[in-house]
């Protein structure tokens, strides 16, 4: 924690609504939100959402929600039926996007120059990328999550450097965590955060340094803090957890005691 407030890495709790939503609950949502009493203010706290809901949501949602997409299209015009591009996502409010979700990967084949392209995409617009990056279950008993993880991020790597990175975030999300109820234990989360920040290390240390790295599978109140707690894990993406307002805020909370806990020691 020491390393971590000494960086000055602030903690992100991000939310991932995936197909779930509707007016209805978004109304309960934000108003659950607000009833609620834990201050976000020393987080950054985000929903990613369905995209016909970023209006509502940017409107409605108390400005210290970062609002962000959960996809956006690899080129900025022209005739791709069905896509949005990063400056459409900008125009009704967006400051983030999820890029390489494992659910994109595997329902839309999606690959990593896809990713790469959206997350120039992504950068070229301002909006904050969130790239996800994950081994399966085969993958890890086959002990290539390092390969794996590695080669996902070299998809990116090279667009890395010390003037974006503070706008530039990475979750590690293990495909067999996601909504499983399976939570990887801290220590496999830090092993392989660690085992990223290694390689972009290797590009650039100060850029390695400032780059926050997400936790991502069945993440909620009850796990938060030991994950987070971990020197290279510096927040959340929460699928199941962040669909209910008082779950969600649960997690912030977690990060919340670990700050108390930093600028008590
Ligand atoms: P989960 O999903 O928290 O429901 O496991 C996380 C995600 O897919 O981003």
């Amino acid at each position: 924690m020491i390393q971590k407030a000494a960086m000055m890495r602030k903690f992100m709790i991000a939310g991932n609504w995936k197909l779930h939503g509707s007016h209805a609950m978004i109304r309960q949502w934000l108003a659950d939100f607000m009833a609620l009493d834990t201050s976000i203010d020393a987080l950054d706290v985000a929903l990613c959402v369905p995209y016909v809901y970023l209006p509502m949501l940017s409107t409605n949602a108390s400005k210290n929600i970062l609002i962000g997409a959960q996809d956006v299209s690899a080129h900025d015009t022209g005739a791709h039926t069905g896509e949005v591009s990063a400056a459409m996502l900008q125009e009704v409010g967006a400051r983030l996007v999820l890029i390489g979700h494992s659910e994109r990967r595997q329902d839309h084949a999606e690959s990593d120059e896809l990713v790469r392209a959206k997350f120039k995409q992504a950068l070229a617009q301002g909006l904050m990328p969130v790239v996800c990056v994950g081994e399966s279950q085969q993958q890890r008993e086959n002990n290539e999550t390092f390969a794996v993880i590695e080669r996902q991020l070299n998809a990116i790597i090279d667009l890395l450097n010390a003037a974006n990175a503070d706008q530039c975030i990475l979750a590690y999300e293990p495909i067999w965590a996601i909504g499983t109820g399976l939570t990887a234990s801290a220590e496999q989360a830090q092993e392989v955060h660690q085992f990223i920040r290694s390689q972009l290390a290797h590009k650039d240390v100060t850029m390695a340094r400032q780059i926050r790295l997400l936790y991502g599978g069945s993440c909620k109140g009850s796990n938060a803090y030991e994950l987070f707690s971990m020197p290279d894990v510096d927040g959340g993406l929460i699928g199941g957890a962040s669909l209910k307002a008082e779950d969600f805020m649960a997690i912030c909370h977690q990060a919340n005691k670990l700050l108390d806990k930093t600028q008590s020691d």
